[in-house]
């Protein structure tokens, strides 16, 4: 009977199949829980969210991500850590797709981390930050190298040790 092996190859391709395409992704009850863990895990707080790292994580979550105005100063000019509660506003949810898939620098911006979710988990991240609704003002713009902050700022400049 010729038909026997054929049904088993095309069971053997039904059960290998999805296994092949599947992403590794973080799933969940909901898109918005899967999206409040990624922040989490990811750390986005720590410099989206002023004052999270000195609280020991403990500011509420209707502060999160509203953006840092003190900035990051280094061989890249001056970058501030976005206002995400207002990039998700003024981007379609494809277009935050579109710029976590793209963007790769921007430092310490970790772009090669967000770059390395799964679509449906950047999609997460969007749904999770846009049920936060907006809030605060957008940062400061970024400066080019050289050019002088007149916020306040880390110095990420390298140094090398004393006596070298
Ligand atoms: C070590 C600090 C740091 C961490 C951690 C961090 N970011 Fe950022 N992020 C920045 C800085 C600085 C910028 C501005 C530079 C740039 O746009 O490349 C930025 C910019 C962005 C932007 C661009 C927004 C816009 O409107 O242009 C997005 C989106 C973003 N971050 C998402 C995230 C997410 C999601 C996480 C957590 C998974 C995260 N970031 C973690 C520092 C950080």
């Amino acid at each position: 009977m010729k038909f026997i092996p054929l049904v088993l190859a095309a069971g053997l391709v039904a059960a290998c199949a999805p296994q092949a395409h599947t992403p590794a992704q973080v799933t969940g009850p909901s898109d918005i829980e899967v999206g409040r863990y990624l922040v989490k895990v990811g750390g986005c707080n720590d410099c989206h969210t002023p004052g999270f790292v000195s609280d020991g994580g403990k500011t509420p979550e209707d502060q999160w991500l509203v953006g840092n105005p003190v900035g990051f100063y280094g061989p890249w000019g001056v970058t501030y850590a976005a206002n995400l509660r207002q990039t998700v506003q003024t981007l379609s949810e494809n277009e935050w797709v579109g710029m976590l898939q793209t963007r790769a620098y921007g430092p310490p911006m970790p772009w090669p981390s967000t770059q390395a979710l799964s679509d449906d988990n950047k999609r997460a991240l969007y749904r999770y930050i846009r049920s936060l609704g907006p809030a605060g003002p957008p940062v400061p713009e970024r400066l080019a190298p050289g050019e002088k902050p007149t916020t306040p700022y880390l110095d990420m400049t390298p140094v090398l040790p004393k006596g070298e």
